[in-house]
């Protein structure tokens, strides 16, 4: 017997968004799925799930989508939302259509707030969605914000100091970093997530973000050539690069 698991081909391509059972077994029964070059024409037939089925398995002779077990970078525009209960354009919507239909469905990791532009990650993973937010892990994410007066020169110490609170919360924020490029442009390293922080630490010091774009979650950075809206799949060493927060790591290297 083999040592993975299986599962009924018309289930594996009906939660990839394929179509319904009947669909499926039509498509198969027609010769368009094919395994390795072979028609697999039996619907019903037991596919074992190894790290290479995807590659594997054709639908008119292009690869099945990504199994479950998936994860995005997403270059997020600004105006889009990342949450189904505010209104308005939704991150989702991004991805190819079938990719919406997927069951278990694609989340965003974590929010980005509709103004914000940058580096998203999204997956069907919830186990790995816990281990990026978890408040225990403090993964590092990097921020430019350009702001709309000059510096007015203690935002470093203040943000590094580990003492301030942002209004209506108790708790200090955690010391973060920031790197200045001039005046008004900076790189803010935060390691945890609380509701619209980079735009909140700023208005505590009597400045405003006009512009705010996510620039890397842990070890990912997004890069150059990934444009608003578009996503790649990373693979197991983006999964790594953004739990460790260490070395930086694009979906080219
Ligand atoms: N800080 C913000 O103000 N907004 C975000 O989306 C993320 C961090």
């Amino acid at each position: 017997m083999s040592q993975h698991p299986t599962l009924r081909l018309d289930r594996l391509l009906g939660n990839l968004g394929y179509g319904s059972r009947r669909e499926i077994a039509n498509m198969a029964a027609r010769g368009r799925v094919r395994l390795d070059g072979a028609a697999l024409r039996d619907a019903e037939l037991r596919l074992p799930l190894n790290a290479d089925t995807a590659a594997r398995l054709t639908i008119d002779g292009e690869p099945v989508d990504p199994l479950p077990g998936v994860l995005l970078m997403l270059h997020k525009p600004v105006g889009v939302t990342c949450s189904h209960k505010e209104a308005g354009p939704l991150v989702f919507r991004l991805l190819p259509e079938r990719w919406q239909r997927r069951d278990p469905a694609i989340s965003a990791i974590g929010r980005l707030d509709k103004d914000t532009s940058g580096l998203l990650l999204l997956t069907d993973d919830g186990a790995f969605l816990h281990q990026i937010i978890s408040p225990r892990r403090h993964i590092p994410k990097r921020y430019a914000a350009t702001l709309d007066r000059p510096l007015r020169g203690d935002e470093a110490a203040v943000f590094a100091s580990g003492e301030l609170t942002l209004e209506s919360e108790k708790t200090p924020l955690l010391p973060a970093a920031l790197e200045i490029v001039d005046e008004r442009e900076v790189v803010v390293t935060l390691t945890e997530g609380r509701y619209h922080q980079v735009r909140r630490m700023f208005a505590a010091v009597g400045n405003h973000v006009v512009a705010l774009r996510r620039l890397s979650v842990g070890g990912l950075t997004l890069p150059d050539d990934l444009k608003p809206g578009e996503f790649a799949v990373l693979g197991e060493s983006g999964r790594t690069a953004a739990l460790n927060g260490g070395e930086g790591h694009s979906p080219h290297n």
